[in-house]
């Protein structure tokens, strides 16, 4: 007993000792990241390319309709956009029981549409919380019927598929007292960062925090530094969006602190964001939260294609679902998601874990690249059969389709030109057909 005491003492007083050199060092390690330690971070999420958006929350009950009328813009917007005052949209609140919500089955859509991590809205810009948050009543536990925690149970559904969950959130807010310009530092250290601790230490292993609503007056650029600081001290391997800091939706726009990744916005940049990391957000209709009457869907082939093209350009592509008051993902949704999938079942490897396409833009589709392999996306099936890659000097083993199981090689030449492959006269994929040249690195 005496010895046990003893030796508990000793190791005490050791970890004491330790504790603040580790702290120390810890600060440190995160001042001076190395670009190593950054790509390491970053990597998971550089190899993931698809990610899934969700944009949940009460604005779903509404679904776009306010006293009978049709509200223009984003749905979950209208509480702005219609002018509802605060009390009178909590009520949306009291009405959202979505009774139908399956987390399994959601992260199942994601799963099978090739995606491989969630960003969903924790707390949008009206402030309602999906989650059991201590520091609110404003949640789905304290101020709805439904009275489950919503990101507990997603976080246990991606747990199980191996699917990364990470948090989108709202810096402005249009709901709490104090996010006003004369009480921001209270609202700021007293609910958001206590917020952001609950969402960072209960619900597992979160990849990103993904912020939003930055543009604020109340919100600076020193500010974001500080929270960006924050965040990384307490999860180091956090990745965190360009959003943490003011008014830059898109790295290309401004200087100054910009998180550790851009983020378009319902756009991809023309050439990509060299030397940076980017991820473009979209919606598959108009609107991010869920609308009654948004049925301006875009085509199967349109997504599959901006996959490919964000892909050709180095960046990732977060593609958003707004699910209904009822807790169903939209059946277009899920269709589109499950022609995604089917796509990169066959050409994931063209996809994931690839960098940007070495020769620009051809006219026919996109390149990709891993090393030792080209991949040709072929959108456009070139009349006469043939695609020339310009390269001189590569040191070409044998091309095929991804889809061809029995991997039959092309036939090719190398001409002045560069490397020409001979294609069977009908694309093996309407879409987008994909060839493998395989070459000596
Ligand atoms: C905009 C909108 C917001 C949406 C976000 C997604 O910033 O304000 O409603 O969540 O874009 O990128």
């Amino acid at each position: 007993m005496k010895n046990k005491m003893k030796i508990l003492t000793i190791l005490t007083l050791i970890l004491c000792s330790f504790y603040p050199i580790k702290a120390k060092s810890g600060e440190k390690k995160q001042a001076k990241e190395t670009m190593e330690e950054r790509n390491s971070r970053i990597q998971w999420w550089r190899d993931a390319r698809f990610g899934m958006f969700i944009h949940w929350g009460i604005y779903s009950v509404p679904a776009g309709v306010y006293k009978g009328e049709q509200i223009e813009g984003i749905g979950e917007w209208i509480m702005d956009r219609a002018k509802i005052p605060i009390p009178e949209y909590e009520k949306y609140a009291g009405q959202f029981n979505p009774v139908k919500f399956d987390a399994d089955a959601w992260v199942q859509i994601a799963a099978d549409a090739g995606m491989k991590y969630i960003v969903i809205t924790s707390k949008h810009h009206d402030g309602f919380c999906l989650w059991d948050s201590k520091i609110s009543d404003y949640d789905i536990i304290d101020f709805s019927p439904f009275k489950r925690d919503i990101l507990k149970e997603l976080a246990a559904a991606c747990e199980k598929k191996g699917i990364r969950l990470c948090f989108y959130y709202s810096t402005m807010d249009w709901h709490h007292p104090h996010a006003n310009s004369e009480n921001w530092s209270k609202y700021r250290d007293e609910y958001m960062i206590p917020q952001l601790k609950e969402l960072l230490s209960g619900y597992g292993d979160i990849g990103v925090l993904w912020f939003d609503g930055d543009w604020i007056p109340e919100w600076s650029e020193e500010q974001g530094k500080a929270l960006y600081a924050m965040l990384r001290q307490m999860k180091p391997d956090l990745i965190i969006n360009n959003r943490v800091s003011q008014g830059r939706k898109d790295m290309n726009e401004g200087d100054g602190f910009a998180g550790d990744f851009g983020t378009p916005e319902q756009k991809i940049p023309a050439t990509g964001l060299p030397g940076i990391d980017w991820e473009s957000c979209m919606t598959m209709n108009k609107t991010w939260g869920f609308k009654s009457f948004d049925h301006d869907w875009k085509s199967e082939k349109d997504l599959i294609h901006k996959l490919i093209d964000i892909a050709s350009k180095g960046g990732n592509f977060l593609l958003n679902v707004g699910p209904t008051s009822e807790g169903l993902i939209p059946e277009p949704s899920v269709k589109r998601l499950a022609a995604m999938g089917r796509w990169l079942k066959i050409n994931g490897e063209a996809i994931y874990g690839t960098s940007a396409s070495p020769f620009g833009k051809p006219e026919w589709g996109r390149y990709t690249k891993k090393p030792g392999k080209i991949y040709l996306h072929v959108f456009d099936w070139p009349n006469n059969a043939t695609l020339t890659i310009p390269v001189s000097d590569l040191q070409f083993r044998k091309a095929y389709f991804l889809s061809d199981k029995s991997k039959n090689e092309l036939k090719w030449e190398s001409t002045t030109e560069g490397l020409r492959l001979f294609l069977p006269e009908k694309a093996p994929d309407p879409i987008a057909a994909v060839v493998v040249v395989e070459h000596v690195d």
